[in-house]
């Protein structure tokens, strides 16, 4: 019995220590096999007495199930280390790396729409707006320009079917046709007592094309109407916005005598720069750059939008967007504005998207 101990606690150990599947199956074949220690142990139990081979007998029932029930737990060992293997190597990496998130950049042009607005607010000017595609009497008889005044000229556009009204469709030439919708809009509460302050920045159309004109381009529209209104009150107005806008002070401002049909006095005001070096500098100079059109508005336009030029008078002014964005940004060509090169966006769009607009995206 002693022997049998022995073997059981050896053939244990032997289970323990198998390294391999390989191993285990020997184990099995020598032990529990046809020829195997066991089975041959149970041959000789016939030569055994009684009590003797009773005994024995159980004792290697008992070696047969522990050493069996070891090395099948041995066994799913391996099974389970061989598929957890399995499953390392085989295994797919299905996470895809996020792409970059790039955050877009304002035009100059919404940047520089958002810096006019937020500057005339500050002098109390509202946002007006009108349609880009205008009937021929806001865009021009209204504005005391007649079918056949020589003005139109230098106003040629893209020209539609004519409206249900009978007349002519233009897509506007210039933002002035929001001073007559707004004046038509607001007569009463003018009468009313309340001022006309508006700024009406917008797109505009041109049958130009060249280096320094693009069809389609920006303008801001300035227009007061009140009582007692008069030059001076425009010439300080425009000086504030260009001291604001470009962030210098005391910038010399020359008011050239002009024309406009629809305001009377009119001017063109340039600003004092210089131009040393082949660098452009706002402000102090001995040159001058021309900026905007402007004037009192003419009393026809007032009658024409019903407000009595006896009673109310006003300034406006006209300002090209693109013009002032190459000012102040330094942006030499006109045309780079509408190509939607996103490398020249990179470069001169701005990531300040701290004032909020009413006209981003116009
Ligand atoms: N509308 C004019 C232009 O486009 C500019 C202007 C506006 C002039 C208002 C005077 C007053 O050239």
């Amino acid at each position: 019995m002693q022997e049998l101990q022995a073997l059981e606690q050896e053939l244990l150990n032997d289970v323990k220590g198998a390294d391999t599947l390989e191993r285990l199956e020997n184990i099995r074949v020598t032990t529990l096999g046809k020829k195997g220690v066991i089975t041959t142990h149970m041959k000789t139990l016939g030569q055994l007495d009684g009590d003797a081979r009773k005994e024995v007998g159980q004792k290697l029932n008992t070696i047969k199930d522990t050493v069996m029930s070891a090395l099948m737990a041995k066994i799913e060992d391996f099974k389970l280390l061989e598929l957890n293997e399995k499953l390392v190597s085989e295994t797919i990496d299905v996470s895809l790396s996020s792409r970059d998130r790039k955050v877009g950049k304002l035009h100059p042009i919404a940047q520089t729409m958002d810096e006019v607005v937020a500057i005339f607010g500050e002098m109390g000017f509202s946002v007006a707006e009108g349609p880009d595609i205008e009937d021929d009497w806001h865009n021009f008889q209204a504005l005391n320009i007649p079918p056949e005044h020589p003005a139109r000229q230098m106003q040629d556009t893209f020209y539609m079917p004519q409206n249900a009204e009978g007349q002519n469709v233009v897509l506007r030439t210039h933002t002035s046709p929001v001073q007559v919708r707004t004046m038509q809009a607001r007569t009463e509460s003018l009468k009313k007592g309340e001022p006309i302050r508006i700024i009406a920045p917008g797109r505009t159309y041109r049958c130009d094309s060249d280096m320094t004109h693009t069809p389609m381009f920006h303008q801001v529209e300035g227009l007061v109407i009140d009582k007692n209104i008069n030059f001076s009150h425009l010439k300080g107005v425009l000086a504030n916005f260009v001291e604001s806008y470009f962030e210098v002070s005391d910038v010399p401002l020359q008011f050239r005598p002009s024309f406009f049909p629809f305001t009377e006095p009119s001017a063109e005001v340039d600003i004092g720069c210089s131009r040393k070096d082949g660098t452009l500098k706002i402000g102090s100079g001995e040159d001058w750059l021309e900026i905007l059109g402007c004037g009192m508005v003419h009393p026809n336009v007032l009658r024409n939008c019903g407000i009595d030029p006896d009673e109310f008078q006003g300034f406006a002014f006209g300002m090209g967007i693109e013009r002032i964005a190459m000012l102040k940004y330094g942006i030499p060509d006109l045309r780079t504005f509408f190509e939607g090169d996103i490398g020249w966006l990179e470069h001169y769009g701005f990531t300040n998207f701290d004032v909020p607009s009413l006209v981003r995206g116009l």
